[in-house]
């Protein structure tokens, strides 16, 4: 047995969160914890067929690395095909026109974040992102030595305001912020929307202090109340919004494939810094066919449905089942409830009882660092069953009872 082989990681590698939380005690019978999209939504004939299709139709070439074709680029950029049905799809939704160039293929949107990351963010640059936050793009900032500063968010999502003042007091030090990560839509944990003047606040922003806006827009179609709002992207006018998003929350998350679009000088970053030969051109011509043969719209007004009824079905059971001992706002899309426990409850306590149930969830403090003092809990309705929705929120309900101080 060598000496110890930890030893020998690298400064990244050794101050990682752990690989894997510890298995629960007591098997899950209410799995509330992982933002997976429902499995009955899986497109599996479909997919099944157009795999068919594709073999036959493209042969050996579906196989390769790159379309002979196309060339070299797609070792960088992906499958051509693909990006140009995404392209056309955002012409159609957003009303921006984008450059084959201006997409980048990825493996699930968290490769395009640590492109992004790693195309942009220098040690010691400031990247500044929402109170709580999608953990994985912050890990990925802290690797590459970014200090991370936040803001708030609210019912309207980050309070510009505060980004503003930020801003303003960085400038002053000298320090250099070249990233805004915003989960505009449905954001990550809190389900809130960027409301349209804060939008436009935020891109007047990137251009008065000349930074990039990272628009995380993966749940951001999954929409089952309220009018869409236009996409940063779809609002930008300066090349300087950069939208990460994918097919996992929409279609499947095993398809692995998501992409960043924006500007061809945006993009051009994460291009800089892509050394992996390129994503699956079998699952990009597969995801491109679905698309051409205007199979996506329908499947995620479909799943958006889906995800409607679950939510209203856990809202019903928090109103129902938790009554006052928590606090939150009803989301109009997406997959989650971000609950604020009431301080009467010892939610240390509660939350261990949980576990012995064998309900789980995912604390608040995993989005927030060490958190703000108060309780929070993110509530995943997405890939359970309605019933075990309701059963499981009843369950939570009856704890947070008990472990009130009346
Ligand atoms: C805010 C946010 N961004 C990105 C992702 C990652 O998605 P993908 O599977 O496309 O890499 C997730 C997944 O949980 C997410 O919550």
């Amino acid at each position: 047995m060598p000496a110890d082989i930890r030893s020998l990681y690298s400064t990244a590698a050794q101050g990682g969160p752990p690989l894997f939380f510890p298995d629960p005690e007591v098997p899950v019978s209410f799995n509330f914890d992982q933002g997976l999209a429902a499995p009955e939504t899986f497109p599996q004939q479909e997919i099944l067929r157009l795999a068919q299709k594709i073999l036959a139709r493209d042969g050996a070439e579906a196989l390769e690395y790159f379309d002979a074709a196309t060339g070299y680029e797609e070792l960088v950029f992906g499958y051509k095909g693909l990006r140009g049905q995404l392209a056309a799809r955002y012409l159609a939704k957003d009303g921006r026109s984008i450059d084959p160039r201006g997409i980048i293929l990825t493996s699930g949107s968290v490769q395009a974040i640590a492109l992004a990351i790693s195309g942009y963010l220098d040690r010691g640059d400031v990247a500044i992102v929402e109170a709580a936050s999608f953990p994985y793009a912050l890990r990925f900032m802290e690797m590459a030595g970014a200090e991370i500063r936040t803001v708030p968010v609210d019912a309207d999502g980050m309070d510009t305001q505060a980004l503003e003042q930020l801003l303003g007091t960085l400038a002053a030090e000298g320090r250099r912020v070249k990233m805004v990560y915003t989960i505009a839509t449905f954001q990550l944990p809190t389900g809130m929307e960027l409301s349209v003047p804060r939008r436009r606040h935020l891109l007047e922003l990137a251009e008065r202090f000349d930074f990039m806006v990272l628009e995380d827009n993966v749940y951001g179609e999954l929409r089952f109340a309220g009018e869409p709002l236009p996409s940063l992207l779809g609002m930008d006018t300066s090349g300087r919004v950069m939208q990460c998003n994918a097919f996992s929350k929409t279609v499947a998350p095993g398809l692995r494939l998501g992409w960043m679009a924006g500007s061809p000088e945006g993009i051009g970053a994460l291009a800089g810094v892509r050394q992996d030969l390129g994503v699956s051109q079998w699952l990009s011509r597969l995801m491109a066919e679905f698309m051409a043969e205007g199979l996506f719209d329908p499947h995620v007004a479909a799943a958006s449905a889906v995800y409607g009824a679950k939510c209203r079905a856990a809202v019903a059971a928090v109103r129902a089942h938790c009554g006052d001992y928590v606090r939150f706002r009803e989301p109009r899309g997406s997959f989650y409830l971000w609950l604020e426990i009431d301080e009467r409850v010892d939610w240390a306590r509660a939350a261990e009882l949980a576990g012995k149930q064998g309900i789980f969830f995912r604390p608040g403090e995993r989005f927030m660092g060490e958190g703000d003092g108060r309780q929070y809990v993110r509530l995943a309705y997405s890939h359970v069953t309605e019933p075990v929705i309701t059963a499981g929120i009843e369950r939570l309900g009856a704890i947070l009872r008990a472990c009130a101080r009346s």
